[in-house]
């Protein structure tokens, strides 16, 4: 194999001749010099072209050179802070594998739509480039969490033969003389192999028949669900501010350059650190009733705005997406919102023997608006009152009767939750819409590319 150096490599070969192997990101050219700002998928690095020195076939491939063009080049090393990455490369030599006449990704701006469209290609730009980046760092650093912390990793099925968030949201599909769904959570199966290891995760997509157009909701999307035996809600509270507060400052850590780049502000995220408030459906319905009376006739349009769409459901019901993006501003730190009415929420969750109507659950509200990042309860453990629930939520007592085994044979309060990766990644980056998190989003109006 040939041997080319990467970009984020100089550092390690100032002085030196090497090659490296790329595509053209950008150039301009002067009188007598070609600025060639070349990407190799670690970084970027301007090489310069000092045009009295090449032979004419270097000129004119320099001269016809097209953004996105692939290319090989040769060049002495030098540190230049003022550049990109910090390094230059005085060329000396230049191969073009394939020239781009017509790429259709200029730097101008594009329409969102657009890029969507091109998302194939807007992977390469810088800002895509960063944000896959942070992405990738913050999916080891999930994985690390639990791996550090005594977790066994084990993968749920994507095929399954339930609903386990609700029927409205299944994608169905024919399996062989039956009916099989994408699944929309791993929980009901670490709920079985937390019975065999004790503390486990899964982590995979899932899928949800998303009817509405919204800018937090995919329809295929990432999902890292932890399941502990022996944990009641409390401790799971605890587990999870533990684990948000070392995946984002892992990733503030390992990914400085790339969230600057995004333009997002650290001090932000430097602020997520456990603990974080804790508050009960009932106060948060308290805190919005109050922002809704203050806010009605607000002259600020946005908090006006927000103030009509609060409480929209009604108390009682569930809390909508103005309802969380106001609870996410009032605090500057991720929120719990916990206890929420048994009706509003899945039907495996335990009810409140403190709170007759509620259940022992809770949600992560992000702060400046991201909405919803984590959902978690504590599991129903008793078998007749798991069987009511299931009969009360309409669903079918035979495709549970695997999960009812559970609360047969060595039935033990136990606990999870699930965080969306790419509502993490929004929150993380500072994006206003979920579609950039994911390489290629799903949405209910897209499937392509
Ligand atoms: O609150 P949800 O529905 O909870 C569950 O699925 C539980 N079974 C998890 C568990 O306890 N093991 O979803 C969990 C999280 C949400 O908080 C949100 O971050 C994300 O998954 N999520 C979505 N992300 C993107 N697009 C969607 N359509 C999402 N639906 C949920
Ligand atoms: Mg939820």
């Amino acid at each position: 194999m040939k041997e080319y150096v990467r970009i984020s490599d100089l550092k390690n070969h100032i002085g030196e001749e090497v090659t490296l192997a790329g595509w053209c990101y950008n150039k301009r050219s002067s009188r007598k010099l070609h600025f060639i700002n070349v990407r190799d998928g670690s970084g970027i690095c301007q090489v310069v072209a000092f045009i009295p020195s090449l032979n004419e076939e270097q000129q004119q491939l320099c001269d016809t050179l097209n953004q996105e063009a692939s290319l090989i080049v040769k060049g002495k090393v030098k540190k230049d802070d003022r550049q990109i990455g910090g390094y230059e490369l005085e060329m000396t030599d230049i191969k073009v594998l394939s020239n781009t006449p017509d790429y259709p990704i200029s730097p101008k701006e594009h329409g969102t739509a657009f890029l969507m469209e091109h998302r194939h290609l807007w992977l390469r730009s810088r800002r895509q480039h960063a944000i896959l980046r942070i992405r990738h760092h913050l999916v080891a650093a999930i994985r690390n969490f639990f791996n550090q912390n005594g977790f066994i990793n084990v993968d749920a099925p994507i095929l399954t033969g339930n609903a386990a968030e609700g029927t409205s949201t299944l994608f169905e599909t024919d399996y062989f003389d039956q009916k099989a769904y994408l699944s929309q959570s791993g929980q009901l199966y670490m709920e079985a192999a937390a019975m065999a290891h004790g503390k486990v995760y899964c982590f995979g997509p899932t899928f949800r028949a998303e009817k509405s157009k919204t800018r937090r909701h995919l329809t295929e999307f990432w999902m890292v669900e932890p399941e502990i035996a022996f944990m009641e809600l409390d401790s799971c509270m605890e587990l999870a501010e533990q684990f948000v507060e070392y995946i984002f400052q892992t990733v503030l850590k390992e990914c400085r350059e790339e969230l600057e780049f995004l333009g997002r502000d650290i001090s932000k995220l430097e602020n997520i650190k456990a603990p974080f408030p804790r508050v009960s459906y009932e106060e948060a319905l308290d805190l919005l009733e109050k922002f809704k009376n203050e806010n009605l006739n607000s002259e600020d349009e946005e908090m006006r705005r927000l103030a009509e769409d609060v409480l929209k459901n009604g108390r009682g019901d569930d809390l909508g997406a103005a309802d969380e993006t106001v609870i996410g501003m009032t605090y500057d730190k991720p929120v719990f919102i916990h206890r929420y009415p048994a009706h509003v929420k899945a039907f495996y969750m335990k009810d409140d023997p403190e709170n007759p109507g509620k259940v022992l659950c809770f949600d992560m509200i992000a702060p400046e608006g991201y909405g919803e990042v984590i959902g978690a309860s504590e599991r129903e453990a008793d078998y007749d009152v798991l069987v009511g629930k299931i009969k009360a939520h309409n669903l079918s007592l035979d495709a549970f009767s695997w999960y009812l085994d559970l609360r047969k044979y060595g039935s033990v309060p136990h606990s999870g939750f699930g965080l969306g990766v790419e509502r993490a990644i929004t929150w993380i980056c500072g994006l206003t819409h979920v579609r950039e998190t994911i390489p290629f989003a799903r949405m209910m109006d897209k499937i392509w590319p």
